[in-house]
């Protein structure tokens, strides 16, 4: 596996190395795994579902083939069908030549293959009518049901089958796999709303199908002890009350822990001065000022002061309370609800149920938060 450049990776897996516990959700995948269950993975983002299912497959290698497809950038069946068997193109799989076996079996299809400029991974692509790609993708599920060894498929974000053309893509693509015995599914995604629709809606197919997991902040103390051993192994010394900071500032948000202690530890020598994690801090926020000054161009005033007061606050419960509208001046509950529901639509903000089932409020973007609510 490749080295990062820091001990605090802000894109990508690099190994247990690199990777903050998680063991509690890892166990509850793996006893899924072993049951012979499939797994939903809700998360906000950024909160690490993609590296959790890498360090998943990374862990269960020896025993399954861990596929991954990122369904985010496909738009319809037939772009689901091309990332399933670019990802299927490139398993690395160290048994006695799978690798052959599985490219015959890719080429069979008839592919459109070209390789990527940079890491010269193949990528397929296909000239099919709709129902030709569907019967592909039925043929690629039969030949990884085929596989010596059991096959974990996780497709990430995959709430955006909803916006597929196809109105019945779920449907479809539950009826192909309820029959698979040797292919378990990880079903992840970040837009809880839509998760919830697949998985918890009697009418729709994939209703109780699987196991929910939800991923929530890497524990305080775990993460602390984490980016302590990870400044100590470099012989850097960090203050704990820094790392504090750190938690803090960054509210225990996963990559934006990772990105700040990624400068810090770049722009630190063996000892890490007390302000520098504050001067990083504000290093970021400057960078990134335009996109927040870009932001506030597509908001109108009311979304622009709801975000505001939500930014201030930290987490909001009802956002149409008479005293947040007082305290921020935000006109009456109708506007701020209709502001509301548009800074959700936009992934501004985000909702989360708390333990009671509560619903809560909050800014999506921690570094947008710090600049807006300061
Ligand atoms: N347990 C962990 N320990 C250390 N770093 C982690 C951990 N989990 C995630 N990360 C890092 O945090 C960043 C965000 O994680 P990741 O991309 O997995 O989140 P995500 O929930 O998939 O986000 P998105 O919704 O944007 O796809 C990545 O840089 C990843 O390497
Ligand atoms: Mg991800």
């Amino acid at each position: 596996m490749k080295k990062p450049t820091t001990p605090f990776p802000t894109s990508g897996y690099f190994g247990p190395g690199y990777f903050c516990n998680r063991q509690e959700e890892m166990e509850v995948l793996v006893r899924n795994i072993k049951g012979g269950h499939s797994t939903t993975l809700v998360a906000l983002r950024r909160m690490g579902k993609t590296a959790l299912i890498h360090h998943l497959f990374n862990h269960l290698k020896s025993d399954y083939l861990g596929i991954y497809v990122d369904i985010l950038p496909t738009e319809s069946m037939h772009d689901l069908l091309n990332s399933l068997a670019t990802s299927v193109a490139n398993l690395h799989v160290e048994e006695s030549k799978p690798g052959a076996k599985v490219w015959k079996f890719l080429k069979s299809l008839r592919p459109v293959v070209s390789y990527d400029a940079l890491s010269g991974s193949p990528n397929l692509s296909f000239n099919l009518t709709p129902e030709e790609g569907l019967l592909t993708i039925e043929g690629i599920f039969g030949f990884l049901e085929k596989q010596s060894k059991p096959v974990i498929l996780a497709i990430d974000e995959f709430q955006q089958i909803l916006n597929y053309p196809e109105k019945k893509a779920d449907a479809w693509l539950r009826s192909r796999i309820q029959s698979l015995k040797n292919v378990l599914f990880i079903f992840s995604g970040s837009q809880q709303h839509l998760m919830n629709e697949l998985f918890t809606d009697p009418s729709r197919p994939f209703y109780r199908s699987t196991q929910f997991l939800k991923l929530d902040r890497i524990r305080r103390q775990q993460y602390l002890d984490f980016i302590a051993a990870k400044f100590e192994e470099s012989a850097k010394k960090i203050n704990t009350k820094n790392i504090e900071s750190i938690l803090d500032w960054t509210n225990g948000w996963t990559y934006y822990v990772q990105l700040l202690c990624n400068r810090v530890f770049l722009s630190s020598d063996e000892v890490v001065p007390p302000g520098l994690w504050k001067e990083e801090a504000m290093r970021l926020l400057k960078e990134q000022e335009y996109v927040f000054y870009a932001y506030r161009d597509v908001l109108t005033v009311p979304q622009w002061n709801l975000l505001k007061a939500m930014a201030r606050e930290g987490y909001v419960e009802s956002p149409t309370s008479n005293e947040l509208i007082t305290r921020y001046q935000l006109g009456n509950p109708s506007t701020v609800l209709r502001s509301l529901k548009s800074l959700l639509k936009k992934e501004i903000i985000y909702r989360e149920l708390d333990a009671e089932g509560k619903p809560y409020y909050g800014v999506y973007d921690v570094l947008f938060s710090r600049w807006i609510g300061n």
